[in-house]
């Protein structure tokens, strides 16, 4: 059997700088994550057991007790940054710098007196904190549908970013139909290349391949989008969170199987399935 492992295959290098600061901390005393530092049970659980634990609201950091609070990949609002700043612990910014840069532009473009956009999910963190960072309340859109629906007052310039893991072509859909509405937009492709990579490596292997292995979180949804890619062009894909759900039957009379993985799915499970395919 010819098993191809995808080099974009997990961690992204964003999550990878989130989770290696995250271990950086271990060892210390009171250290918390704001939130699971990714959306991977083995990774927040190894790190409890190291003594990281996860705080889920600001009233789970002691006060003024030397404590470290590690803010991750996703970013927070500028209010919950001051509010964990408040608490008088340690505040350790793994917000992915292409994240932090979206921060940065939606704060300038407001300044020269634009409407914000954000195309992406209203629900995802990562588009909740970038709200947070607007002083007026931007507009979200997810989908076309919205942005048919979407009216301003046409004095006002319009400045457009989006949720890094969003999908381009939908992206490029979503600008198009603001534009033809007559608005002065400006529009920066906030889009970050990790995804798209990943997603077209992830094409390319699965075009090639009799069967597909997709790794990743059950909750992951660019782990679902992976799935979703490699079934449009490999028939055979399974979508497993570990070696353990692997059926092996299934992978009998297959010459070429491909391996790819979510970006918050860790190494080592990446690992272990690529090993046990080639035995
Ligand atoms: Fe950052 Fe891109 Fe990953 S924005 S967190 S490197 S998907």
């Amino acid at each position: 059997m010819n098993v191809t492992l995808a080099k974009t295959a997990g961690f992204c290098p964003g999550v990878k700088r989130a989770v290696d600061m995250a271990y950086h901390e271990t060892g210390k005393e009171k250290v918390f994550t704001f939130g699971p530092i990714i959306h991977n049970e083995e990774v927040v659980s190894d790190l409890m057991k190291k003594g990281v634990m996860v705080a889920e609201r600001i009233e789970d950091i002691p006060k003024d007790s030397g404590a470290t609070v590690i803010i991750r990949s996703h970013g927070v609002s500028r209010s919950t940054y001051e509010a964990l700043q408040a608490t008088g612990a340690r505040v350790v910014d793994a917000t992915c710098p292409f994240v932090k840069k979206i921060h940065r532009i939606v704060e300038a473009q407001e300044a020269e007196g634009k409407h914000i956009i954000i195309v992406g999910n209203p629900k995802h963190p990562e588009v909740e904190a970038i709200c947070g960072w607007c002083k007026n309340s931007p507009t979200i859109i997810e989908n076309e549908t919205d942005a048919r629906n979407y009216t301003q007052n046409k004095e006002i310039e319009t400045a457009i970013v989006s949720q890094t893991t969003f999908n381009y072509k939908n992206f490029k859909d979503i600008v198009e139909i603001i534009s033809k509405k007559g608005y002065d937009i400006n529009c920066v492709n906030t889009i970050c290349n990790a995804t798209e990579e990943r997603q077209t490596e992830a094409q390319e292997i699965a075009r090639k391949a009799d069967a597909m292995i997709v790794i990743g979180g059950k909750s992951s949804s660019n782990t679902q989008k992976l799935y979703e890619i490699s079934k449009k062009e490999c028939r055979n894909t399974y979508y497993i969170q570990t070696l353990v759900d692997l059926d092996f039957s299934k992978l009998k009379d297959v010459d070429n199987v491909g391996i790819t993985a979510g970006a918050s799915t860790p190494n080592n499970i990446i690992e272990e399935v690529h090993k046990a395919c080639q035995k």
